[in-house]
């Protein structure tokens, strides 16, 4: 509502990357407005969200910057990171190539982003059971390595998505 949106006790700028069609913009839908778009169009630039959230009695204002996983937009991308106190890297676990892309995408952060940014890796799409190419341990591996938390989404079932933005939210905290 707009009085929790004033009375919010901190504002955190969040940003997701990774590779176009994994899910990103499904993501922020789900998280923003509790809705699900099967032709969702591919992000053109940026575009961007804002959310509050109770945490331990507290009110978060999250602005949610949704960035355009296309190549030629990488540039502008870019710009944001560094505004970013948390970035979460989303890949497609039915997509053997957006998980192989993570690399370069943390390579993006370390380029871009402030040294102290927060990460967090996420899995989407795990509704799709039976074209699965990633299994979670993959993951949940490159996770371990890269010191980020991690966690498997469905931004059609909902599934864990209020979580990914809970975890991003207290690990920045
Ligand atoms: P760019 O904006 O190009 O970077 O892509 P994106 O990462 O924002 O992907 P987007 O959210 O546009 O989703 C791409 C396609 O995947 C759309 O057709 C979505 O409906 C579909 N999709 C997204 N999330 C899920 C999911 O969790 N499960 C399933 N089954 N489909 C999904
Ligand atoms: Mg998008």
């Amino acid at each position: 509502s707009v009085e929790s949106v004033l009375r919010s006790d901190y504002l955190f700028k969040l940003l997701l990357i990774g590779d176009s069609s994994v899910g990103k913009s499904c993501l922020l839908l789900r998280f923003s407005d509790g809705s699900f778009n099967e032709s969702q169009m591919s992000t053109i630039g940026v575009d961007f969200k804002i959310r509050t959230l109770e945490l331990d009695k507290k009110t978060f204002k999250l602005q949610i910057w949704d960035t355009a996983g296309q190549e030629r937009f990488r540039t502008i991308a870019a710009a944001y990171y560094r505004g970013a106190q948390g970035i979460i890297i989303v890949y497609d676990v039915t997509n053997k190539q957006s998980f192989e892309n993570v690399e370069m995408w943390l390579s993006e952060v370390n380029k871009y982003g402030s040294g102290d940014v927060n990460k967090l890796l996420v899995g989407n799409k795990s509704d799709l059971t039976g074209k699965r190419e990633v299994e979670t341990e993959r993951g949940k591996e490159l996770a371990e390595s890269n010191g980020m938390k991690f966690l498997e989404t469905s931004a059609k079932t909902a599934e864990n998505v209020e979580e990914a933005f809970l975890t991003m939210t207290r690990e920045v905290f």
